[in-house]
């Protein structure tokens, strides 16, 4: 049992290149944000687990005594790579959710109780351990995705930028701190689904699609060799470079399916003000990255960002290569973070 209130965060991220390539095998830039999510475990007397996810609009609370009578012997031994269809479809059954729900939020409570549930079964709570951490996010992200590469769980518990390739990681030595925007279209789409989409194109047209995942690939590495470069000295030129390997990759994801109007109008905002965006991670809508040369002026930034939010979208400058998962004091947090966790 916690004695004490634990406050924890880790990094959002955003796949710079990669993103499906990543599903059949290829090389994926994956770097963490300076934008993180909180969470702060606080002990209660009032023998309940409540979850409170204020961003998406969730709250509820179980009774630890009827979690405690439930037959979790389907979870097994703590063994984090064992999560299978029929897991979910029981843990709907315990959250009380019909079996065809796929809507987000069911899917974030579902892994909750799943976490919860093997965590506690396993009584693993004390171990401080990055793999293990990586492990259990992993499983997170099954639930949600069905069957993830691996890229996003890995990125947020080690932070900084990483190739990753089947499993495989090797960590960008002192990544620069690139500013980007990042642009939710707000537009909602299954990760899963689009997943799926690639793999039916791919094994329709092998001889078109197996090239695109190729070159993807072949950006992917060429951006790490920049990013390396720029580490030691960064010129204008390589951010030229950096734009150019992000047009091309866009126009790959289009031609992969997943794109989106959202997508397009998100590129020719930012390309109006001379921005190169592409989307980042499963496309269909969700978010899109830009990136922010150093010789812009600060009144073009600002620019920009009216330009997206008068499109409906949200947007937010932030930069790349920030720290993994990471445990705060209450002292240690910014007044907002504090304020907004006080406020739940
Ligand atoms: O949409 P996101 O942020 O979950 O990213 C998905 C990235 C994919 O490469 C499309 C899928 C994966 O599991 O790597």
């Amino acid at each position: 049992m916690l004695s004490e209130v634990l406050l924890v965060s880790a990094p959002g991220k955003v796949i710079l290149h990669g993103e499906h390539a990543v599903v059949h095998g290829k090389a994926a830039l994956a770097v963490a944000l300076n934008l993180r999510t909180f969470l702060r475990l606080q002990p209660h007397s009032n023998e309940k687990v409540g979850l409170n996810l204020p961003n998406i609009g969730i709250r509820r609370a179980w009774d630890v005594a009827s979690l405690q009578l439930l037959d979790t012997s389907f979870l097994g031994h703590g063994d984090s790579a064992a999560l299978t269809a029929e897991h979910v479809e029981k843990l709907k059954e315990v959250a009380g959710f019909p079996e065809d729900c796929v809507d987000p939020e069911c899917l974030a409570v579902l892994a909750f109780l799943y976490l919860y549930l093997s965590i506690c079964r396993s009584q693993r709570w004390t171990e401080e351990n990055l793999e293990l951490i990586n492990k259990w996010a992993f499983q997170g992200e099954r639930v949600i995705h069905g069957n993830p590469s691996g890229v996003d769980n890995t990125v947020s518990t080690w932070g900084g930028a990483l190739r990753y390739q089947q499993g495989k990681i090797s960590s960008l030595k002192r990544p620069l701190a690139l500013k980007i925007l990042l642009i939710n279209t707000k537009v909602p789409r299954s990760t899963k689904a689009l997943v799926a989409n690639v793999r039916s194109r791919l094994l329709k047209f092998p001889e078109i699609v197996a090239p695109l995942l190729t070159s993807i690939d072949a950006i992917s590495l060429e951006c790490e060799r920049v990013l390396g470069a720029m580490a030691a000295a960064p010129t204008p030129d390589h951010y030229l470079v950096l734009e150019e390997l992000i047009d091309m990759n866009q126009h790959h994801l289009n031609a992969l399916g997943v794109g989106h109007a959202s997508l397009d109008r998100l590129c020719q905002v930012t390309m109006a003000h001379g921005l190169h965006s592409k989307l980042t991670g499963a496309g269909g809508g969700g978010c899109g990255i830009t990136l922010l040369r150093p010789d812009l002026e600060r009144p073009e930034v600002e620019a920009t960002k009216r330009a997206l939010s008068n499109c409906g979208f949200d947007c937010w400058e932030t930069s790349i290569g920030a720290p993994g998962v990471s445990v705060h004091t209450a002292t240690s947090l910014d007044t907002s973070v504090q304020q907004a966790l006080d406020s739940l």
